[in-house]
């Protein structure tokens, strides 16, 4: 389904590539996590396979393929066709990307229209609907309040609720869960992986916590210096991994793998 195949990312200001040679095959239903410390190219590499790099960012060299099509030729009206439905991303923190001043409800039916044929009852309860998939259950209640008025995993459940509606392929995630607590945490997860068995969501998550990558994915690929130095299965790095920098980073997750058991 994606294909990413040899990308180097550059930054203008910047002699050193963000990311170097990284290529990476998503099939559907499969998950994949990007771990590696601040600094690494994680967020370059997602963002360039959504077309919107920061600043001047630009991919310099290599292709990336989904559904056999390059991205890299899209046109602004193309991504406005595949972003939301075809691919989408779900951000660290969803409340920021939220108008405070709003409500959830006309932010998400506004949103569930510019993207499909709805009127606006329709969108208002296919949007509760999904809310509920989600485990919110009171939708019609989140619907009527403002952002700040809920916690931060319930934004968190709703900006997966807002990713997730136009059932796409392809899920990006840039830490999803890292700044909630781990009970919550372990909630998220386990609803991007139910959305994995219900509609074969392929997912490319951003972590920096290994225990929890070993936890949800089919492969994990670590990463320092804009380069891939290890990946395989959760089984490989996890047991038989011979890279230095690999075993540091197992060295450095608490015993019991924090809620999640590795
Ligand atoms: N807008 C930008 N302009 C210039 N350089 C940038 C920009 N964004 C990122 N970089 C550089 O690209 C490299 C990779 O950054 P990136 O944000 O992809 O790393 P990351 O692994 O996501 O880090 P973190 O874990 O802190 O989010 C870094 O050297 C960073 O300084
Ligand atoms: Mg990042």
């Amino acid at each position: 389904m994606l294909e990413i195949k040899n990308i180097t990312v550059r930054y203008k200001n910047s002699d050193k590539p963000a990311v170097e040679n990284f290529s990476l095959n998503i099939k559907q239903g499969e998950i994949c996590c990007l771990v590696g410390e601040s600094g690494s190219g994680k967020t370059s590499v997602i963002r360039a396979v959504l077309g919107n790099l920061p600043g001047q960012g630009t991919v310099t060299q290599g292709d990336i393929l989904f559904e056999g099509q390059s991205l890299l030729d899209n046109t602004g009206n193309d991504w406005r066709r595949i972003r939301g439905t075809e691919i989408s991303m779900i951000f660290q923190d969803s409340g920021a990307m939220m108008n405070p001043v709003r409500t959830i409800g006309s932010q998400f039916v506004e949103y569930i229209r510019e993207h499909g044929a709805y009127t606006r009852r329709e969108a208002w309860k296919k949007g509760v609907q999904m809310l509920k998939n989600v485990r919110l259950p009171d939708g019609e209640h989140i619907m009527n309040r403002y952002p700040f008025q809920l916690s931060g995993g319930m934004k968190q459940r709703v900006g997966i609720a807002f990713a997730m509606f136009f059932r796409p392929k392809l899920l990006l995630a840039d830490e999803p869960t890292s700044a909630l607590d781990v009970t919550t945490q372990a909630q998220i997860v386990g609803e991007m992986m139910k959305l994995r068995e219900d509609y074969g969501t392929g997912i490319i998550m951003i972590t920096h916590n290994l225990a929890l990558a070993a936890y949800m994915s089919d492969r994990i690929l670590i990463m320092k210096d804009g380069r891939v130095t290890d990946s395989g299965n959760r089984d490989h790095i996890l047991h038989h991994s011979q890279a230095d920098y690999t075993k540091k980073l197992l060295a450095a997750v608490p015993p019991a793998g924090g809620s999640y058991h590795v």
